[in-house]
């Protein structure tokens, strides 16, 4: 009996014991979804015959689509088959601080064979993922990542969806991942870039179709899971708006003329008129970071159909808010976060242990690159003093000052916030997101009210840089 088989069998039987005890009362509706996380071969290229291994969940990759509708209640059994502990964070979702799946912070990791219940309600409808905190900088774009959607009660009239979760992986010539995972290249500088791009765990390409018919609404929901990558999206002939920022409704607004940033992290949802001719294809290009150049990710191919409508649909198309409560900015308290670290730039000194040290020289050593307010800490001693001692229900202004050299899409859990000003420039749409791009040298104002009790973390999702200082946690109490 192979390894894997064995392994599988003992779990079942696990499950069976487990099943035979008295089971805590499952809320009414809850839906229990098995989540096993494992090593995988996965196909990267359908036309190609090559295998490349990844680790997964549930010998998908990426991981299985989860599905909800507000107000669900999910249960998802998580099974650690991987060779290290893992956990399991559910990026953007609100959950209670003990369900949000980091390690040391909120819950033991999960040992090599052991298993855990994440259990919480489904309170905001929107486009979300989720991926392992322990050690993300290696299981991330190792492969372990899946989209999580929850629809909306009355969700905009359209013809189709489709779900693109964006990512990159690093291939040697023998179309094996190459193992380098937490260089001090990497941490200290952009972060550990793949060279395949993937668009739902395929070889990025004109093949990847979104295929459409004339005259439809079609939806489309993109996440970046990519441990260190900018995605920028331009779609060709067609005036796409953005509905939704990290799953929260916005006023529908055009794409940028230089395509639609997408961090490490970041969601958008778009809504495409595809009003052209029967036949035609599109490309959707990434338009990276120059002088890289655009790259085709894939297409909107129209069928050869007769169209459906011939002018767009009138339907509305904004997203009912989710129930997020408004930061008063009136009484808000002000808090600072300053960054500095990398391997561009002026010295830097941080705290490491408790005692100042110039970053630039313990990089090496301690594997660190970064600060949050003058502090480095290792993503495995997170019981460092939090950055942010909050009230609960308290209306927070956070500044967050970028003086490094670098892009970081910031990310905090647990809430959502309404990004004020980028560069003291008032945004048009104040839109809440979960994860802020702070250009190089940028200052970035975000609203929220701490209302989710718990200790939350507060992070660059350029997992390199999570793993090289630049993690946090703000308290809320
Ligand atoms: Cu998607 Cu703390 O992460
Ligand atoms: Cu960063």
């Amino acid at each position: 009996m192979s390894f894997r088989r064995r392994q599988f069998l003992q779990t079942t039987a696990a499950l069976g014991a487990a099943l035979a005890l008295p089971l805590r009362a499952a809320p009414r509706g809850e839906r229990r979804i098995e989540l096993i996380a494992a090593e995988f071969k996965a196909a990267l290229d359908p036309a190609g015959a090559g295998q490349t291994r990844v680790w997964s969940y549930n010998n998908q990759f990426p991981g299985p689509l989860l599905r909800f509708r507000r107000g669900d209640h999910a249960h998802l059994a998580l099974s650690n088959q991987l060779p290290q502990e893992t956990t399991v964070h559910w990026h953007g979702v609100r959950v209670p601080n003990g369900m949000d799946g980091v390690p040391s912070v909120t819950q033991l990791p999960i040992p090599v064979g052991g298993r855990f219940d994440y259990r919480f309600e489904l309170r905001d409808s929107g486009t979300y993922w989720y991926h392992p905190h322990q050690s993300s900088f290696e299981q991330v774009p190792r492969g372990l990542y899946g989209a999580l959607v929850v629809e909306e009660e009355r969700p905009p009239q359209v013809d189709r969806e489709e779900v693109w979760l964006l990512s990159d992986i690093k291939l040697d010539d023998q179309r094996q991942q190459v193992e380098d995972y937490g260089r001090i290249l990497d941490i200290a500088n952009q972060g550990r870039l793949g060279n395949q791009l993937l668009v739902n765990g395929l070889v990025a390409g004109a093949e990847r179709k979104i295929e459409v018919r004339a005259g439809e609404r079609l939806r489309l929901r993109l996440i970046n899971a990519a441990s260190a990558r900018f995605f920028r999206l331009a779609i060709e002939g067609h005036a796409a708006r953005i509905i939704a920022w990290d799953g929260q409704g916005v006023t529908p607004h055009p794409l940028p003329a230089d395509g639609l940033p997408l961090g490490p992290g970041m969601r958008a949802d778009l809504i495409i008129d595809c009003m052209e001719k029967p036949g035609q294809s599109f490309a959707l290009r990434d338009l990276g970071r120059p002088p890289a150049g655009a790259a085709v990710l894939g297409t909107l191919a129209y069928s050869s159909q007769a169209a459906v409508r011939n002018a767009p649909l009138k339907a509305p198309i904004a997203l009912a808010p989710n129930r997020i409560a408004e930061p008063n900015l009136d009484k808000a308290s002000d808090h600072y976060v300053v960054f500095q670290g990398g391997m561009r730039g002026t010295p830097v000194i941080g705290m490491v242990d408790g005692k100042p040290a110039r970053i630039q020289d313990i990089m090496a050593k301690e594997g660190l690159a970064w600060t949050m307010n003058y502090n480095a800490q290792h993503e495995h001693a997170l019981m460092h003093e939090p950055l942010l001692h909050l009230a609960k229900g308290e209306h927070v202004i956070l500044h967050m000052i970028n003086e490094t050299d670098f892009a970081h899409p910031m990310h905090l859990h647990g809430h959502f916030f309404r990004v004020l000003a980028i560069g003291g420039v008032a945004t048009p749409h104040r839109e809440w997101r979960d994860t802020v791009i702070m250009a190089p040298r940028q200052a970035i104002d975000v609203a929220f009210v701490a209302d989710n009790p718990g200790e939350w973390m507060y992070h660059c999702h350029i997992l390199d840089h999570a793993a090289g200082g630049m993690m946090g946690t703000v308290v809320v109490e």
